[in-house]
């Protein structure tokens, strides 16, 4: 699936402006500055498609990105702190909610959970938003690379619990690193596998 290249089609701002619902849509939710667009660049392999930065709240829009000839990866705003007027950053906020309960195409939600932080409030009340609107999520855990193993392990535990009392999520989790590359194969793997 990831062979072909994949290519930038559109930044959303508002519900009319979404592409017809005639492809699988996966989309990567998590924290500001968590890592979903440089996730979505490792995947695709192609470096500076979705634009990352050190600055919380970088992604401000919806972006769409077509992976062969059926799918498309999302690149969600961030939910949380972001370095953004606050009217903006409403604006998103209500935005990103109505897309994640209300999008037919939705297929896969990949919820990103920093590797170091594990779980936090704003998370639990997205996977919430998830569970009601019966959208099947997954966690993935981003930054491997920054974690130590003992930190890591105690992440891994407090995730596995927290997921479990969601109805909608998956009980596995993925591992990644965009920088390192761990878990990139096998995200591609389970997106390629949604048909
Ligand atoms: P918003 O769009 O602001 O919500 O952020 P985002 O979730 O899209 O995060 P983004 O991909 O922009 O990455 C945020 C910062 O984390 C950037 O400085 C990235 O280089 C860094 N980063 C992302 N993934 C990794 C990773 O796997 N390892 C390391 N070491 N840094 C990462
Ligand atoms: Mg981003």
């Amino acid at each position: 699936l990831f062979a072909g290249g994949a290519e930038f089609l559109k930044g959303v701002v508002a519900m009319s402006g979404l592409p017809p619902a005639d492809r699988i849509e996966i989309c990567f939710a998590g924290r500001s500055n968590v890592g979903k667009s440089s996730l979505i660049n490792a995947l695709t392999g192609r470096k500076g498609l979705a634009r990352a930065s050190n600055t919380p709240g970088r992604t401000q829009e919806i972006n769409f990105f077509t992976v062969g000839p059926e799918h498309y990866l999302v690149d969600l705003p961030g939910y949380g702190y972001a370095n953004a007027p606050l009217a903006k950053v409403e604006k998103w906020q209500r935005l990103l909610k109505q897309y994640l309960s209300g999008r037919p195409s939705l297929r896969r939600a990949f919820v990103l959970i920093d590797a170091r932080h594990g779980i936090k409030p704003v998370d639990e009340e997205i996977m919430a938003l998830l569970d009601s609107a019966a959208v099947t999520f997954q966690g993935v855990l981003t930054k491997a690379d920054k974690v130590k193993a003992q930190d890591r392990d105690r992440v891994l535990a407090q995730v596995r619990e927290k997921l479990s009392t969601h109805p909608a999520a998956f009980p596995e989790l993925v591992l990644t690193s965009s920088e390192k590359g761990d878990g990139i194969e096998t995200l591609r793997a389970i997106i390629a596998g949604l048909v």
